[in-house]
């Protein structure tokens, strides 16, 4: 099984998984690294882990968003992240992925979102909560489907919301659990004990 990791900045929950794979034996192949911009700060941590790394500008791009998409699909196959044998994370890329590229790698691309779906999805998700006084928030990984933040939920870890928290400090509360749910959800596909019935997933 071979993981390739789509990222776009900061890449906190992608080094949370690499470091997962290696100390807890995680049976799968971090294989590729991409990001759509050339400076984000995970493709040095990912080097310095000896992870490759490739960059595929999606600023300036000319082409519709499927010809990218063809782009990100052929850098991952090259790389052995096929339909077949791939899992794709998508950790902090913000991009909005095509139907084709969904289709092509049906149940197998899973995001992080910092809420509990199917509550806040879509942008600013901890200032949502905020916003919106709920007392609970927390993050959910899920497979990704056509829509936005829609797909079968595989686990969710919660965090109470306090009377003084901002955007910030909320956003680092959560990102602490996103760091031990996404690599836990990893496991989970790679030790192929995930099953997806209807719009639900059944963990064993
Ligand atoms: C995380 O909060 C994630 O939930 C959201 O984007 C942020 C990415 O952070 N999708 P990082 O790049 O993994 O540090």
């Amino acid at each position: 099984l071979n993981l390739g990791i789509l990222i776009s900045g900061r890449g906190s929950n992608m080094e949370s998984i690499l470091k997962a794979i290696k100390r807890k034996k995680i049976p799968i192949n971090p294989a590729i690294i991409i990001s759509n911009k050339p400076d984000a700060k995970g493709l040095k941590i990912a080097q310095k882990m000896g992870i490759k790394t490739e960059v595929i500008e999606s600023k300036n791009f000319k082409g519709s968003r499927l010809d990218y998409d063809k782009k990100i699909i052929s850098t991952l196959e090259k790389h052995g992240v096929t339909p077949k044998n791939g899992l794709i994370c998508l950790a902090g890329f913000m991009r909005i992925i095509s139907p084709e590229f969904v289709k092509k790698y049906k149940n197998r691309i899973i995001n992080i979102h910092p809420a509990l779906l199917p509550a806040f999805p879509g942008l600013d998700a901890q200032k949502q909560a905020i916003d919106n006084g709920a007392k609970y928030s927390g993050c959910t990984v899920h497979f990704v489907d056509s829509g936005v933040d829609t797909g079968p939920i595989i686990l969710q870890l919660v965090v109470k919301v306090k009377n003084n928290d901002t955007e910030k400090t909320l956003s680092k509360r959560i990102l602490a659990k996103e760091h031990k749910a996404y690599p836990e959800a990893v496991r989970l596909f790679a030790e192929n004990r995930i099953k997806i019935v209807g719009r639900k997933t059944i963990i064993s």
